[in-house]
């Protein structure tokens, strides 16, 4: 178990929910080969050294889904934190309504529309359970 009073570099990675007007939220399985590989994630990712956690998730959106975002349509919808090997995971969730382009898996190796509460079934990679249950709570406020 790792103490929770040793310093460790913080490992800022960001992730987006996209939600459609029917409420689902799209979900990306991670590829084989990768670090939790098979497991679903909201898709985004590090950021780049100087980079805004805005900037970089637009940037890891197109990159990705090939969809392109304009910054103010990004909502802080939670967060999470998890204890790495030599490094803090910080995963900042924001929520986003509205794109351009219809997402394509690029680097994933699938991808599925779910309602926030069916995203049980999917296996996801232990930080984002915790962005589960926070993006439900914002949707229902939000
Ligand atoms: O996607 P990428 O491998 O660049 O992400 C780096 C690390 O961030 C992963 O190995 C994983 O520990 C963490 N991560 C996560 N949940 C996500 C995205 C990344 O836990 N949705």
């Amino acid at each position: 178990m790792i103490d929770s009073s040793t310093p460790l570099p913080l490992f800022p990675v960001v992730a987006a929910a996209l939600v459609d007007e029917e409420g689902r939220v799209l979900l990306q399985q991670r590829p084989g080969g990768k670090a939790l590989a098979g497991l679903w994630e909201f898709p985004g990712g590090k950021l780049e050294p100087g980079e805004t956690p805005e900037a970089a998730l637009v940037r890891e959106l197109h990159e990705e889904l090939a969809i392109t975002v304009a910054p103010d349509a990004l909502e802080p919808a939670g967060f999470a934190t998890e204890p790495l090997p030599g490094r803090h995971l910080l995963l900042l969730l924001y929520v986003i309504r509205s794109w351009s382009g219809t997402p394509v898996a690029l680097e994933a190796d699938g991808l599925t529309w779910c309602q926030p509460a069916g995203m049980g079934a999917w296996p996801m990679p232990p930080a984002d359970g915790p962005l589960v249950r926070q993006l439900a709570a914002y949707l229902a406020d939000n």
